[in-house]
């Protein structure tokens, strides 16, 4: 396929690496210029290009960026990209980073809100793994402790297209339905950064609270700001801490 990254930072330069590895042609575009992605090009043969370019000539666009970015991109970015190209957010809110959005606090679906501002349908996906996750955890199909992610939105096939880059990291990818059901692998929910295999995830997914997210999304920011990153298979285990005491509440 041929892949535009918009965003190449901890989860856009994990995916770059995979996507050219399983043999996808790659652009890639960032805020601050194509100066910063001369190594990651080097490295991956994918192309750094301007977001304009990012966009053009493209089977799939998957944006990582910090959400409120999604605010500072050009108008009309999509606007001549074709409605087959399918859209992939993995963005995540948090208020810290991001700032307060009333209609995402109000209970509007993340990936909602980004669909809403681009003015065009997304896959939400990739979201829900930690991007230390994404690089170490990948198995080959048909091992029984692959890992999977949820896969949601409201067109089946561009959710086929996007589960098979799922695969091609490493990882099934559960079709969660649609993207106002979405809000069940956001940041707080059972699904979220908790490494389940399929029928793990079928289960716990089920399960989700909306009333509970933004508690549990505070409580595994906290952890991960007041622990060592490199050990984040700890931050798994302590965002399924948060999700089995959700279930006692
Ligand atoms: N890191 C994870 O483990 C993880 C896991 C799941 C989901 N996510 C989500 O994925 C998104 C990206 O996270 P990340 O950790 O990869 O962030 P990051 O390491 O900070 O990288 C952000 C990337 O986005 C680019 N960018 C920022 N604003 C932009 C804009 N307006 N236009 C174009 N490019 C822009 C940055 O470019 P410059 O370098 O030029 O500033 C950088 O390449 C976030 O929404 C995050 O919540 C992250």
């Amino acid at each position: 396929m041929k892949i535009g990254m918009i965003g190449a930072g901890e989860m856009g330069g994990t995916l770059i690496r995979q996507y050219t590895k399983a043999g996808h042609r790659v652009k890639m575009a960032n805020a601050s210029g194509i100066e910063k992605l001369k190594s990651l090009a080097l490295e991956t043969r994918a192309s750094a290009v301007t977001l304009t370019d990012v966009v053009t000539d493209v089977d799939v666009i998957v944006i990582t960026i910090p959400l409120i970015g999604i605010l500072k991109l050009p108008k009309q970015l999509f606007k001549n990209a074709p409605t087959r190209t399918v859209l992939v957010d993995t963005c995540n809110y948090y208020p810290i980073r991001d700032g307060i959005l009333k209609d995402i606090e109000d209970g509007m679906p993340e990936s909602v809100w980004v669909s809403n501002q681009l003015q065009r349908p997304v896959v939400k996906a990739y979201n829900s793994i930690l991007y230390r996750s994404l690089v170490h955890s990948g198995l080959p199909k048909g091992t029984p402790s692959r890992l999977a992610l949820p896969v949601s939105g409201d067109d089946k096939l561009s959710k086929d297209v996007v589960s098979v880059l799922v695969g091609d990291s490493g990882f099934d990818a559960l079709d969660y339905g649609s993207l106002q059901d979405s809000w069940r692998q956001q940041p707080g929910s059972p699904a979220y950064c908790t490494d389940l295999t399929l029928a793990q995830l079928k289960k716990s997914i089920e399960s989700a609270r909306k009333e509970l997210l933004p508690g549990g999304r505070e409580l595994g920011l906290k952890y991960i700001m007041t622990h060592d990153p490199e050990l984040w298979t700890d931050n798994v285990k302590h965002n399924r801490e948060i999700y089995e005491s959700n279930l006692d509440a």
